[in-house]
């Protein structure tokens, strides 16, 4: 098992209140494969794919990523497990505003053990042909494909998606779903993805429903559908 997540609990305490967020999640996925993570807003779907990223840390159970046990590295080892394993895709695009395209990607492919080249990822993500451009000349779909190159660049082994297409349109969002079930075919990359939209999870081969920090449902799918047949 590539991902495999046993008992995993986590709490946020605000002043007087403790709020649990997970409450011993497990759940698994296969190298190679696209998982999906749906559930309605505040089920700590967040949380969860932050945990398994290195990013938070659960207060018990494991994660293990690889063979890495996540939860047992310290703060430097899990520093070095987000910089070289891990490629993370958020809602909005987080771009650095003042620097190019490339540029966007070439700062996370000198930091990187074993990058992709740049043009290569960006031919990947259909955006070769704007590699000069700044992020604000593009539109909200070709900023995510850049932050998409910019996450794949590194060559993760994991590729982490919270809520990808959640400022998009529905067009857009169906090329982005696109482009991801290709990095996935072209370059073998395992990819875990939250959603609120029940009708991505189609294109997955497992999907975990989550909901008040439990998982509630597993679901296989036997086929998986083609991003361009996705309707919503
Ligand atoms: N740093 C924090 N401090 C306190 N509470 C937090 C913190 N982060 C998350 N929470 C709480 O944990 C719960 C789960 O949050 P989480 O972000 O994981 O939800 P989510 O399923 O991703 O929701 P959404 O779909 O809205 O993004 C929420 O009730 C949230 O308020
Ligand atoms: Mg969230």
């Amino acid at each position: 098992m590539f991902i495999k997540v046993e008992n995993l609990t986590k709490s946020y305490k605000t002043g007087e209140v403790t709020t649990t967020v997970l409450k011993g999640v497990a759940m698994e996925l296969h190298k190679g494969e696209i998982g999906v993570i749906l559930g309605p807003s505040g089920s700590g779907k967040s949380t969860l794919l932050n945990i398994i990223g290195g990013i938070d840390r659960s207060d018990s159970g494991t994660v293990i990523v690889d063979n890495i046990k996540v939860t047992k590295l310290t703060d430097d080892e899990l520093t070095d497990y987000r910089r070289d394993f891990i490629g993370f895709i958020f809602q909005f695009y987080n771009l650095i505003p003042n620097l190019t395209v490339g540029e966007n990607i070439e700062v996370v492919a000198n930091i990187s053990k074993s990058p992709f080249s740049i043009d290569e990822v960006l031919e990947a993500v259909g955006l070769l042909d704007k590699k000069n451009r700044f992020p604000k000349e593009l539109s909200g779909g070709e900023q995510q494909r850049v932050s998409i190159a910019r996450a794949v660049v590194k060559n993760p082994r994991l590729l982490l998606c919270d809520e990808p297409t959640g400022a998009l349109d529905f067009a857009s969002s169906r090329e982005i779903l696109k482009l991801l079930q290709n990095i996935n075919k072209r370059f073998g990359t395992t990819i875990l993805m939250i959603t609120h939209n029940s009708a991505i999870s189609g294109m997955a081969g497992q999907v975990y429903r989550v909901r008040s920090g439990e998982i509630v449902e597993r679901i296989m799918n036997e086929t998986i559908i083609p991003a361009e047949r996705i309707e919503w």
